[in-house]
């Protein structure tokens, strides 16, 4: 019997390429995560892209590219408290619902991406 990955069940890089081209127009808009974006966001699609294709099983066109993610690591340059992960799980939430991704799959996706997210966290926040 041939595996059958979550990135095969989502519908591949044709359901990849819209999540990320609607999740981060609305993170380019979205008040507490803007400002920590470049202007165009070209470069940071194509990153999102291939390391949503390797987490959800499909090819590692990210580690391929860029070596090991380091996730955290690669993120502590900006701030992120539970403000900004609260914020980009928003965005995510209404990219999935605006392409129509629902079901267990969903679920389950968002809940990995939900511990990613403040995984990443790596300030305390006094005022908010
Ligand atoms: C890169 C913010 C969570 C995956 C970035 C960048 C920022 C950012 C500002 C760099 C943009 C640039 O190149 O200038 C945030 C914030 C998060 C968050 C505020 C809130 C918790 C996540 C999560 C994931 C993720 C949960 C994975 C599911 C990535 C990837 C890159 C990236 C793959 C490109 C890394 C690289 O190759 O340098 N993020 N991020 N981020 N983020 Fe996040």
């Amino acid at each position: 019997d041939k595996l059958v990955t979550p990135y095969e069940q989502i519908g591949g890089a044709e359901t990849l390429t819209r999540l990320v081209d609607t999740f981060y127009d609305l993170v380019a808009k979205h008040p507490d995560l803007a400002p920590l974006f470049p202007d165009d966001f070209t470069e940071v699609k194509e990153r999102q892209y291939q390391f949503l294709t390797q987490f959800l099983g499909g090819p590692t066109l990210y580690s391929d590219k860029h070596g090991h993610p380091m996730l955290r690591a690669r993120h502590m340059r900006f701030p992120i408290g539970t403000t900004q992960a609260a914020a980009w799980l928003s965005c995510m939430s209404e990219a999935m619902d605006r392409i129509g991704l629902k079901g267990e799959l969903r679920d389950q996706f968002f809940e990995r991406l939900r511990l990613t997210a403040y995984h990443m966290v790596n300030q305390w926040e006094t005022d908010k």
